[in-house]
C-alpha cells in the first residue's frame, strides 16, 4: 500500500491547476447508458473512482476509448444491467447507474452499498423516487432489483431530504419517462447542473437544474453528444486551503471561483487574502496570523461537507476557538483523531468539532480513513514540523489526480513511497 512522506514547513508558491470534477464525471459517465449513440466526454479526471465507473459501464456493455482526459463511450446495447457488489463496495456512486438502466433497459440489478467511513449513506431516497416513476423495486441477497416493464412515467417527486446523487439518479430516469417529472427539494450542486447540461445536449428537456425545482419533459430517445466536465471545486478548495495553511502565495488555475464562494468567504474572514484574478483563477495569500472562524456544513451553496476536513486542518493553525458543525454526514470526523496525534487540540461533541488553536503540529505516522480526510492530513502535514507519514493514500487516489505531483510543483516536499 502506498504512503505519502511529507516534510512540512514550506510555504507553497506558484500556480496549481484544477482538474475536471470527479463528482460531475461520475453521473455524466452513468448518463452515457441512456443512449445507443456515442458520447464524447472531455476533462475526465484520471482518478480511481472514475476508472471504477468506466469498468462498471464496460461490464454493462459499453465500448470505451480513452485518449488522455478525453473519453468516447458508446453503449450500443445494454448487455448486463447489473452493478455487482465487488464494484459497489469500492464506490457507492455506482448506484448512479440505477436510474439510467431502468429508464433505458427496463430493469436493473444493483448491489446495495454497505456502510461507509463517513456515515450510513443509504439509498432509500433514490429507490422511493424511482418507485414514484413506476419502477417496481425488490431487495434480495443484498441486491436491489428494479423493473419497469411498461416503462417509467413522470411524476412529482419531493425529496424529504436533499440528496445529490439521488437527484441525479432520478433526473436520469425521468428524461426517458413518459410525461412530466417535477423534482422538488432537488440538490442545487453545480454537478447536478453539469449533468443536466450534458443531458440537454443529448436531447433531454430539463428546466430548473441548479434550483430546488427541476422540471423534466420525458422524450422518446436520447442521442450522442460532446461535453466538457466542469472544474473540481473540491480540489480547487483543497488547494486554496493549502496556500492559506502554509502561509504561501498560490494561484489556483482552471477553477470556477463562484463554486467556492462559501469557502472563500470563510478564508477571508479567517484573515487569508483571496482574490479572483479572472473567471478561472483564484489567488490565495497568507502570512500567518489566521483567526478562528466557525463553520457549518450544508448543501450547496452552503459550505461543502467535502471541504470540512481540510478546513479543520486550517483551523488548527488559527488563533482562537473554531466550532465546526457537520450537518450532512453523521461520522465525518475521523481525521480529527489523526490531527490530534500531530498535536492539534480538537474536542468532538456529537456533530461538532471544537478546534482550539493555534497549535504547532509535529510530523507523525497517521492513517487516511476516507478521501477528504486524507486530503486534510496532507494539508496538516504541509505545515507540521518534521516528517509525516500518511498511510493508506489509496483513499486520496479515489478523487485527487496526482496530488503529490501538483503540490511538489509548487514547493511541497511530498513523496509517494510503496
Ligand atoms: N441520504 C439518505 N438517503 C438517501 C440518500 C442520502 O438518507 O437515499 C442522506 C445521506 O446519508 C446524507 C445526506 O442524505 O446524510 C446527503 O447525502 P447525498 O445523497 O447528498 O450524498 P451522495 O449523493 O451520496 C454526494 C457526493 C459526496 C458528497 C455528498 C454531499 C458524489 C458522487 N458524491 O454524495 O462526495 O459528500 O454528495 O455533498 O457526488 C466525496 O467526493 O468525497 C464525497 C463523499
Amino acid at each position: 500500500m502506498d504512503k505519502f512522506v511529507v516534510k512540512g514547513g514550506i510555504p507553497l508558491r506558484g500556480e496549481i491547476a484544477t482538474g475536471g470534477a470527479k463528482n460531475s464525471a461520475l453521473p455524466v459517465l452513468a448518463a452515457t447508458l441512456l443512449t445507443a449513440q456515442p458520447v464524447v466526454l472531455r476533462r475526465i479526471p484520471q482518478v480511481r473512482d472514475v476508472r471504477t465507473m468506466q469498468r462498471l459501464l464496460v461490464d454493462i456493455g459499453a465500448n470505451a476509448d480513452a485518449d488522455g482526459e478525453c473519453l468516447r463511450i458508446q453503449v450500443a446495447d445494454v448487455r448486463s444491467p447489473e452493478a455487482p457488489y465487488e464494484l459497489v463496495k469500492t464506490m457507492r456512486a455506482s448506484s448512479l447507474v440505477l436510474g439510467p438502466l431502468v429508464a433505458r433497459a427496463g430493469r436493473a440489478r444493483v448491489s446495495l452499498p454497505g456502510g461507509c467511513a463517513i456515515g450510513a449513506r443509504p439509498i432509500n431516497l433514490h429507490l422511493a423516487a424511482l418507485e414514484q416513476l413506476g419502477a417496481q423495486i425488490q431487495q434480495t441477497h443484498g441486491y436491489i432489483e428494479a423493473v419497469a416493464p411498461q416503462g417509467l412515467r413522470g411524476a412529482t417527486v419531493r425529496f424529504e431530504r436533499i440528496t445529490v446523487t439521488g437527484t441525479e439518479d432520478l433526473m436520469m430516469a425521468a428524461v426517458l419517462a413518459r410525461g412530466e417529472t417535477v423534482i422538488e427539494n432537488a440538490a442545487r450542486e453545480p454537478e447536478v447542473s453539469d449533468l443536466a447540461a450534458l443531458l440537454g445536449k443529448m436531447g433531454a428537456q430539463i428546466a430548473g437544474a441548479g434550483t430546488s425545482t427541476i422540471r423534466i419533459q420525458g422524450v422518446e430517445r436520447l442521442g450522442g453528444a460532446e461535453h466538457t466536465i466542469i472544474a473540481d471545486r473540491i480540489e480547487a478548495g483543497t488547494f486554496l486551503v493549502a496556500g492559506a495553511i502554509t502561509g504561501g502565495d498560490l494561484t489556483v488555475t482552471g477553477c470556477i471561483p463562484e463554486h467556492n464562494t462559501a469557502l472563500i468567504t470563510k478564508l477571508q474572514a479567517a484573515g487569508a487574502d483571496v482574490v479572483e484574478l479572472s473567471a478561472s483563477k483564484l489567488r490565495v495569500r497568507s502570512s500567518g496570523g489566521l483567526r478562528s472562524v466557525d463553520v457549518n456544513t450544508a448543501e450547496y451553496p452552503g459550505f461543502a461537507t467535502d471541504l470540512q476536513a481540510q478546513y479543520m486542518a486550517l483551523m488548527t493553525q488559527a488563533e482562537g476557538i473554531a466550532i465546526i458543525t457537520e450537518s450532512i454526514f453523521e461520522n465525518r470526523f475521523m481525521h480529527a483523531q489523526e490531527m490530534a496525534r500531530m498535536g492539534a487540540n480538537i474536542r468532538l461533541e456529537g456533530n461538532q468539532a471544537i478546534v482550539a488553536g493555534r497549535k504547532e503540529l509535529t510530523g507523525a505516522g497517521v492513517i487516511a480513513s476516507d478521501l477528504r480526510a486524507s486530503a486534510s492530513l496532507v494539508l496538516a502535514a504541509l505545515v507540521a514540523r518534521g516528517e509525516t507519514v500518511i498511510d493508506r493514500v489509496y483513499h486520496i487516489d479515489r478523487g485527487y489526480e496526482k496530488i503529490e505531483g501538483k503540490l511538489a510543483a509548487v514547493g511541497a516536499q511530498i513523496q509517494r513511497v510503496e
